[in-house]
């Protein structure tokens, strides 16, 4: 889809960001493909004359989904995130409109979190309440009981020798290696670690940690759906061959640009995980255009300061903390540090952390 705008071959850009859409199974829908009809995200006939022609597409069942509006996707009708790099860049906030200085800043915290509209919150697992087993200890930053639908995440400490042998139930698992250095022995197999990597354990199989001598190693559990860590008496003898890869580092060639932001995939389906994506990402300093996700979203920032805003409230954040992000709640993530924030970021369900919407 490329050419020149004034001759029909270039679509027009109807709206920068997905459509949301309920559909009913067994409905037909007709797709605008130019980017000209009033009736977006569906054909109203504007094409006629251009290159283009409107895509039907039936529904199979009852589902939710985005339409693709700037239309330079590559999956018509769907978006798939080609919106964030369209010409004239990512759609931007101002945080100094009126209408944000008028967005309360949540100064007061609930023990360690910080609650902003919905379920989002913001919370400090420094002041969390930890459990200790043996040389590890534990904390639940998301789960159910905080309002999560899909997913727990738990931050483990271990240093001083190999940790108890965690299982997940039938779980799927992502470790994200938030300091040290050391080894993640999953089912059996012993996989060298250390900060930034992503981790991948099948459901059923065990996990134990240990740190290397002098090390503490600081280690994000993301596991899919939503659960309590299980203690084994023994390591279980169930790796999955099939899947040998499990750890993924960061490597700059791997980068996808979103505008003026960037991410790396690190653990999703190209190494097995069904349900959840991890990626590790940067943010100059800059406030994105509010937007939801039709996926449930955990991030942790790795360095720097900045502001999460939902609907009527904001709130700081700063490296270390983690923000529970639910499906469809209105955001935007602001980096105030001159450097920008880097931060970690594990959706689910979902594959793609540039597909959103707004409406
Ligand atoms: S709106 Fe076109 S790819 Fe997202």
């Amino acid at each position: 889809m490329s050419g020149d705008p004034l001759n029909g071959t270039t679509p027009e850009i109807a709206h920068r960001k997905g459509f949301y859409f309920e559909l009913k199974a067994g409905e037909r829908y007709l797709w605008c493909s130019c980017g000209r009809s009033k009736q977006q995200p569906f054909c109203d006939g504007s094409h006629k004359g251009t290159d283009f022609s409107p895509l039907k597409f039936k529904a199979t069942r009852d589902d939710e989904l985005l339409f693709c509006g700037c239309k330079n996707t590559l999956t018509g009708p769907f978006c798939d995130g080609a919106h964030t790099n369209l010409p004239g860049g990512s759609p931007l906030d101002d945080p100094e409109s009126p209408e944000n200085r008028a967005v309360a800043l949540v100064a007061d915290r609930n023990g360690p979190r910080a609650h902003l509209n919905g379920s989002c919150y913001v919370i400090s697992p420094r002041l969390a309440e930890k459990t200790t087993r043996g040389n590890l200890s534990y904390a639940y930053l998301v789960n159910a009981e905080l309002g999560s639908l899909y997913q727990t995440q738990i931050l483990l400490e271990v240093s001083g020798g190999p940790s108890p042998i965690i299982g997940f139930g039938e779980r799927e698992v992502i470790l994200f290696i938030g300091a040290g250095k050391g080894n993640a022995t999953i089912s059996g197999k012993s996989f060298p670690v250390q900060t930034t990597d992503g981790v991948y354990i099948r459901p059923s199989e065990g996990l134990q940690l240990e740190a290397d001598p002098g090390e503490t190693l600081r280690v994000f559990v993301l596991a899919c759906p939503f659960g309590e860590l299980e203690w084994l008496e023994q390591m279980p003898d169930n790796f999955d061959s099939g899947q040998e890869q499990r750890v993924v580092c960061v490597d700059a060639e791997q980068r996808t640009e979103m505008g003026p932001r960037y991410f790396q995939i690190l653990v999703d389906k190209r190494i097995g995980s069904r349900v959840i994506t991890q990626f590790i990402g940067h943010i100059p300093p800059s406030k994105a255009a509010p937007h939801r996700h039709l996926y449930e979203e955990a991030i942790i920032i790795l360095s720097g300061e900045g502001c999460m805003w939902t609907e009527d409230r904001k709130a700081k954040v700063a490296a270390g903390d983690v923000i529970f992000l639910p499906r469809k709640q209105l955001h935007s993530l602001e980096a105030t540090s001159a450097d920008g924030m880097d931060v970690v970021g594990v959706i689910c369900p979902g594959d793609n952390p540039s597909i959103n919407y707004y409406d």
